[in-house]
């Protein structure tokens, strides 16, 4: 009675139903502060992850809050949160989950749902990250295990400060089927939920902060940087030896084999135990492939068979429904996620797995579980469903960490907070332009992404596949149903080895910049927005003009096909059919990366790079550090020369990390920064140096010399 009388003063009190609620705001740590609105739910995205803040979060500048924080509204009503953030006219947005076809999000209407991508930004992907970014250098984050509805600048309040000019379409042609919209509001699902804001000064800063926040990014093993070839379904021991030895004969670098389905005794819904007729003898064959330098990575979904010795044990704590007839453990239970991971170290990591793909735990409504689901520790459908992934990745973690070994692997459902887990997304569609267009939102969102190669209609699509996925998180074939193989295509089977090589060269690099990633956040792979001196129009006098039209803008302007790899590369991939592109170098200049010449400064190119090319550019001054072309990355302790690409006319420093590239001891500070130094000697030639390690027990490198790229 009390809390109705309440209530209904409240209903009074606000005039329109609305209970008004103040956020009380808290600083977490430099330049990132947390609101709560309501009563945020116990179970959100961050404690799904365990998420914990990286060391360097606190070393980050102070910097004004970005907002009057009276223009940020959150208010509960109908039981659900409802936030508003202002926008500005030049605004422009990104993130918002994992999304395909567009990188601008303003003017956006999304529902961010963990599920399968069908083809539409529309919310509905792998990660539907509830996160974005601003051009104006800040980002916000909700931290909320829900369905949100985002309307990213798109609804007009009455008492909008910046209001729409009405116009009369029957006379005035710049009437808009889309008015101006100077805010961004989101609908949680709850009756509370905290919110987090990101300073910038830019863009790229918020997104480290974020990604600080959430444990910095994920430091894969070096062997994770190599290449890795997914077989065919139901291959069998003798058959996986024999694929291991075929690339080691032709020459072809492998680091890693994937089984897919057909590994174990049944699946979909799976036993998560070998099949003893094609894997007799999982030890030895385990072992033989380690022996080969070959790790193996093990396909499941985690959706448990009644054939599963651990059936019986494991049901008391699933769910009230069934995918593909499996049961659905609930992992935040600690006796489902120890019977269910137990089995995975007793059969398979304790002798001797490198990791798992973790499949189909994204969703289509049609085999996941439905929202109406329950599950014994009282957690909804729907907060499963939006974090069943996150927890499938957490706990498998453990199994490695326990035994001092990273692992690198691939999940097809991640949200917020799992920024530091050793996972790769993945899917099923397969549209080569909007792999790249995911591959550039990823960066954003503090995830990865891989555009896998899995067959193609023509050698050109072939080539053209690979060798953008030689320039991503995980470089791999998933030949799970086409059985290829990266020869099947003998007209380019040349630069594919030499695009497989070239990846292995590069180690150095990428595992240097995945340390900058984890160590201070910055995304690896990301979208040119985030990059200094970038202009859409880079050569010509239309500016940026978000002021006229906001969605217009994103719609038909924004640059979907070329990002940023690491501190110094811009990657301008092709397509099947295209000859030649137009590249939008950011301002300063920029070098061919094959050749060292000049390409542009802050300009549009058009490259005709012939089939065996993907343009890539570098940054002046750029600083790449290669190695030989091994087949399998360097072992712990194995030292290799360093080959040190240096680009265009600028002196500079390049910090070149190392560890043992394996173990979690770094996380103990067994890790070293080496200063590579680029200076001009007395007759202004450029000169490099390097410093020497500064620990006895991290030494990867041996001899270094220097290739001065630009003549
Ligand atoms: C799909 C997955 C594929 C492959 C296949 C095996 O769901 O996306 O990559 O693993 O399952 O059945």
């Amino acid at each position: 009675m009390f809390y109705r009388i309440i209530y209904l003063f409240l209903l009074v009190a606000t005039g329109n139903g609305i209970a008004a609620q103040n956020i009380t705001w808290s600083t977490v740590a430099p330049g990132v502060w947390k609101g709560i609105v309501g009563k945020p739910e116990a179970y959100d995205l961050l404690k799904a992850a365990d998420a914990r803040p990286a060391a360097a979060l606190k070393n980050m500048s102070e910097q004004e809050f970005p907002f009057a924080k009276a223009d940020i509204s959150g208010t509960v009503t109908d039981g659900k949160t409802y936030l508003r953030f202002p926008l500005e006219k030049e605004e422009q947005l990104f993130g918002f989950g994992l999304n395909f076809q567009t990188v601008h999000q303003r003017g956006k209407i999304l529902q961010l749902h963990m599920d399968h991508y069908g083809g539409k930004d529309n919310g509905r992907t792998h990660a539907p990250v509830p996160f974005y970014v601003s051009s104006k250098g800040y980002g916000v984050f909700v931290n909320a295990a829900r369905y949100i509805n985002v309307y990213a600048g798109s609804g007009v309040r009455k008492d909008s400060r910046n209001p729409p000019e009405e116009k009369d379409r029957n006379t005035d042609k710049s009437w808009s089927s889309r008015p101006y919209s100077d805010a961004v509001e989101l609908l949680v699902p709850a009756p509370g939920t905290e919110v987090y804001v990101f300073a910038g000064p830019t863009a790229l800063d918020a997104v480290r902060r974020y990604n600080l926040l959430n444990g910095g990014g994920t430091l894969p093993p070096r062997w994770g940087l190599g290449f890795t070839q997914r077989v065919r379904s139901l291959f069998t021991a003798a058959e996986v030896k024999q694929e291991a030895d075929s690339f080691s004969v032709k020459g072809y670098p492998l680091d890693f084999i994937g089984l897919e389905p057909g590994w174990q005794s049944r699946s979909y819904p799976g036993t998560f135990e070998w099949d003893k007729g094609r894997y007799p003898d999982p030890p030895a064959f385990v072992k033989e492939m380690l022996d080969k330098r070959i790790r193996l990575n093990l396909w499941i979904n985690p959706y448990v068979s009644k054939s599963a010795s651990f059936y019986k044990a494991i049901t008391p704590f699933t769910g009230s429904h069934t995918v593909w007839t499996g049961e659905v453990p609930d992992f935040t239970i600690p006796e489902a996620r120890n019977i269910f991971f137990g089995q995975l170290k007793k059969d398979q990591v304790d002798i001797g797995v490198s990791g798992y793909k973790i499949d189909e735990v994204d969703g289509y409504d049609y085999y996941l579980w439905p929202d109406v689901a329950t599950f014994p520790s009282g957690l909804s459908g729907e907060q499963m469903r939006q974090t069943y992934g996150v927890l499938a990745m957490k706990y498998s973690v453990n199994l490695f960490r326990d035994k001092n070994q990273r692992t690198y692997g691939l999940v097809r459902a991640s949200n917020a907070g799992a920024n530091s887990y050793p996972y790769v997304l993945y899917n099923d569609y397969y549209h080569h332009e909007d792999f790249i267009t995911a591959l550039i939102n990823s960066g954003y969102i503090g995830v990865l992404w891989t555009p896998e190669v899995r067959a193609s209609k023509t050698a050109e699509e072939w080539l053209r596949r690979f060798q953008t996925v030689i320039f991503s998180p995980m470089a791999m074939i998933n030949a799970w149903s086409s059985g290829t193989k990266p020869w099947s295509y003998p007209e380019v089977a040349a630069p594919i080895k030499e695009l497989a090589l070239l990846r292995m060269r590069m180690m150095p690099y990428w595992y240097s910049e995945f340390a900058k990633y984890h160590f201070e956040g910055t995304p690896v792979f990301r979208g040119m927005s985030l990059e200094p001196g970038y202009q859409v129009n880079a050569n010509s006098s239309v500016k940026n003009n978000l002021e006229d039209n906001p969605y217009l803008e994103a719609v038909t302007k924004e640059v979907k096909d070329q990002y940023m790899a690491g501190e110094y590369l811009l990657v301008a991939p092709l397509f099947t059919g295209q000859t030649s592109r137009k590249v939008v170098l950011p301002k300063g200049r920029w070098y061919d990366f094959y050749t060292g010449a000049f390409a542009g400064d802050g300009e549009v190119i058009t490259v005709t790079p012939g089939l065996d090319k993907i343009p890539v550019y570098v940054k002046d001054g750029g600083v790449i550090p290669m190695m030989p072309p091994l087949l399998h990355a360097p072992k712990a302790g194995e030292k290799v020369d360093l080959e040190i690409r240096v680009y265009g006319e600028k002196t500079g420093n390049y910090r070149l990390y190392d560890d043992d590239g394996e173990t979690f001891d770094y996380e103990k500070g067994r890790y070293d920064w080496r200063t590579i130094r680029i200076e001009k000697d007395s007759k202004g030639k450029l000169k490099g140096s390097i410093e020497p390690s500064h620990k006895k027990d991290v030494q990867s490198y041996g001899k270094v010399t220097f290739q001065f790229m630009t003549k």
